[in-house]
């Protein structure tokens, strides 16, 4: 077997005296996607932050793609081969992309950080607008011109036109309504499906992270309460906290999104 992407073992992280993620531990392989879902507060966020190089681990081991994370220092952290091959796709397309830049000047910045060429990046812009459902002609136009629903769809270009070796996703429909919620996955879906992507998919909302994932691990305070196949934990939760979530979401399992609460 091949070593996974992401390996996170007895994962800890304390803010002060508080401890937020109680030894937790995970794997993602090359090319699958874990949805992590939990209350609010659970910590999941906080994972996020750890992959990303944003928080400092107080204890365990987490190694992507081969760096070992948590001894890495803030300076090589910072260091542009981390910070691409690991991109998050934020939860709030409203703050996330800058006001004053296009959208082409955005993609491009994330293509080629160094000179943001939108020029000599216009093929890779095109290409992804259309990709993500958008128009290679909106390269030109401002964020304040487009709906939610179309900024999340700039963010996963923004994201994907880096060609990361994993992709973080916090929480990013929480933001949109439910009816574009779902275009918002679909999209996710068929993309993930089609580039073989790695990523850590979070949410909440268990319907959400069922649509996307091929394992789930459920976060209860800090703790990792289940982990296993999709099929495994919505089809026979076995902790108590899992039953819990889906018995409070009216849809899950095998219920249409359109059911779900926003
Ligand atoms: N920088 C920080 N300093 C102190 N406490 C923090 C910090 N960041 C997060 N916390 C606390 O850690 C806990 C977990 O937060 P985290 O944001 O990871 O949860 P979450 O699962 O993402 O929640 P949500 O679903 O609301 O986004 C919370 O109790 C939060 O208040
Ligand atoms: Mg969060």
């Amino acid at each position: 077997m091949s070593t996974p992407m992401v390996r996170v073992r007895d994962l800890e992280v304390t803010f002060g005296s508080v401890r937020v993620l109680h030894g937790m531990s995970m794997d993602v392989e090359r090319g699958e996607t874990v949805g992590v879902v939990g209350e609010s507060g659970s910590g999941k966020s906080t994972l996020a932050k750890v992959l990303v190089g944003m928080v400092q681990p107080s204890a365990g081991d987490v190694v992507v793609g081969g760096t070992d994370v948590g001894r890495l220092g803030r300076r090589r952290r910072d260091t542009f081969p981390y910070r691409r091959r690991v991109q998050l796709i934020p939860q709030d397309p409203y703050s996330s992309l800058s006001p004053r830049r296009t959208v082409g000047q955005t993609l491009a910045e994330a293509a080629d950080p160094l000179r943001a060429d939108v020029a000599g990046n216009l093929p890779a812009i095109h290409r992804w607008l259309e990709r993500v459902g958008l128009e290679a002609d909106m390269a030109s136009r401002f964020p304040h011109e487009f709906s939610g629903g179309q900024r999340q769809r700039i963010a996963i270009a923004r994201c994907l036109i880096t060609s990361p070796e994993l992709v973080i996703a916090d929480e990013i429909t929480s933001a949109l309504d439910v009816s574009v919620q779902a275009q918002i996955l679909d999209l996710l879906a068929d993309i993930r499906s089609e580039l073989h992507l790695t990523m850590v998919f979070i949410s909440h909302n268990l319907a959400v992270v069922q649509r996307v994932s091929d394992h789930v691990v459920v976060m209860n305070h800090g703790h990792v309460v289940e982990a296993g196949t999709v099929e495994q934990v919505y089809g026979g939760p076995r902790h108590p906290y899992t039953r819990r979530l889906l018995d409070a979401d009216p849809g899950a399992p095998g219920f249409s999104l359109q059911t779900v609460k926003p």
